[in-house]
């Protein structure tokens, strides 16, 4: 689990990709950014550092941060026709699907532009990304709510801007939280990559063809979007709401648990940890801290979130699969206490996610050895068989 690490040549040919970028041990509950504990990165870091670390392969020094936090302060504006993308929308659609017509068109304003087997096309294609999404999902919830769009200010941190721009106005200075502001960037350091999860294997499989990085990236939040993946931090607040009262978990726990019945415990289980989530602790610490800061701790919403993890961790069913609460479980909270509508919550995700995105698909297009994807199927169809004219049929 450290130093050079070995295959298990039975994994290695079940494995869609080889990556030196994450490191998840489902099992054990790791989870390793370029080799460093996500325990570590969340407590020692902030965001940018860490995205800095997954483009680079290694954490910046005094200088390179300097550097990068200014390169990325270069490209934060966003073009004025790319506003006006967001009237073509109704006012409450939902912001995952703003977010896949906006980041997809970036690419009409970017395509000639880019020449993805340049080095620097895809190092300045990776900062316009992570230095203009924070105001493109802001603006998507500007919209909705009527409220003017914000323009980022270069001195602010990176998620002290976001929060800037989704909460504050222009008629005054908005200050934000410190201690809201350090939630928010630990809920996007434990979100900015998760090895092949779904959205990442979109991601690597659209830019396998050669495809515009932004429009590439579009298809990672269009997959992201679905409640078994990203979605699961909105569906959880609308699980919590929905199960009302503490007196009612019983009840949704034995659905949860019952075949025939299609609900599932939102925040629970994972395809890759069949231990605790790390990233789950982590944002259960980040729970307790923002609650504490906002005189929360009564909130019934979190105290019935504590009970229904109480009650699954004992339950055996939960225990003997292996179903933990996972990431999604707590962001949805700290997130909703943060002020965030739940509607938002998953665009927060892909904000999050997009450098992890954008690290894996550089990492894929500048491997000489690299291909057009193209999984293969278990054919179970019928076997060959003629045509009949159709008065034979
Ligand atoms: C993310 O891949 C990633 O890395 C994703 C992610 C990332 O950072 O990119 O980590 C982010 O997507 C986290 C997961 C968020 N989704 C949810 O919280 C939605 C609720 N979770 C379930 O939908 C489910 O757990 C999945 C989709 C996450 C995983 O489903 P699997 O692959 O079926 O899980 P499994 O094989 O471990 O299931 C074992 C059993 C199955 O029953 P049997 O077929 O053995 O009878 O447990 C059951 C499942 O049906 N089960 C659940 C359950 N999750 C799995 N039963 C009740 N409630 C649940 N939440």
């Amino acid at each position: 689990k450290t130093g050079h690490f070995t295959y298990d040549p039975g994994f290695t040919s079940t494995a869609s990709c080889s990556s030196k970028i994450t490191y998840i041990d489902g099992d054990e509950g790791i989870l390793l950014y370029r080799g460093y504990p996500i325990e570590q990165l969340a407590e020692k870091c902030d965001f940018l550092e860490v995205s800095y670390l997954l483009l680079k392969g290694e954490l910046p020094n005094g200088a390179e941060m300097r550097r990068f936090v200014g390169d990325v302060g270069q490209h934060v504006m966003i073009h004025e026709q790319i506003a006006r993308f967001y009237s073509g929308f109704r006012r409450d659609a939902h912001p995952m699907a703003i977010l896949v017509g906006v980041v997809g068109a970036l690419s009409a304003f970017y395509h000639d532009a880019i020449d993805i087997y340049s080095v620097e096309d895809r190092n300045l294609t990776a900062i316009r990304l992570i230095a203009k999404m924070p105001n493109i999902v802001a603006m998507s919830y500007k919209y909705s709510t009527g409220r003017p769009f914000m323009y980022p200010k270069r001195k602010l941190g990176y998620a002290e801007n976001f929060m800037r721009m989704m909460m504050g106005d222009p008629c005054d200075d908005y200050i934000a939280n410190p201690v809201l502001v350090r939630a928010l960037d630990r809920i996007l350091i434990l979100h900015a990559d998760h090895e092949q999860n779904a959205s990442t294997s979109t991601v690597r499989l659209a830019g396998s063809s050669g495809a515009n990085p932004y429009a590439c990236v579009a298809a990672g939040i269009a997959c992201l979007w679905g409640a078994a993946h990203g979605g699961a931090n909105e569906a959880v607040l609308n699980m919590l709401e929905h199960i009302g009262d503490v007196s009612k978990i019983p009840e949704y726990v034995a659905k949860a648990k019952n075949k025939n019945d299609s609900f599932r415990l939102m925040g629970f289980g994972h395809r890759v940890y069949k231990n605790y989530d790390p990233r789950a602790k982590l944002m259960r610490q980040t729970c307790h801290e923002v609650l504490d800061e906002l005189n929360l701790k009564d909130d019934p919403l979190f105290k019935l979130a504590m009970e229904l993890e109480r009650i699954a961790l004992e339950d055996e069913y939960f225990v003997e699969k292996k179903l933990y609460p996972n990431v999604d479980f707590y962001s949805g909270i700290v997130l909703r206490a943060l002020g965030i509508p739940t509607e938002m919550f998953t665009a927060i995700f892909a904000l999050a996610r997009s450098v992890g995105w954008i690290a894996q698909w550089d990492e894929m297009i500048s491997d000489p050895e690299q291909k057009i994807g193209r999984p293969r199927q278990l054919y179970r169809g019928v076997s060959t068989r003629d045509v009949k004219t159709i008065s034979q049929r």
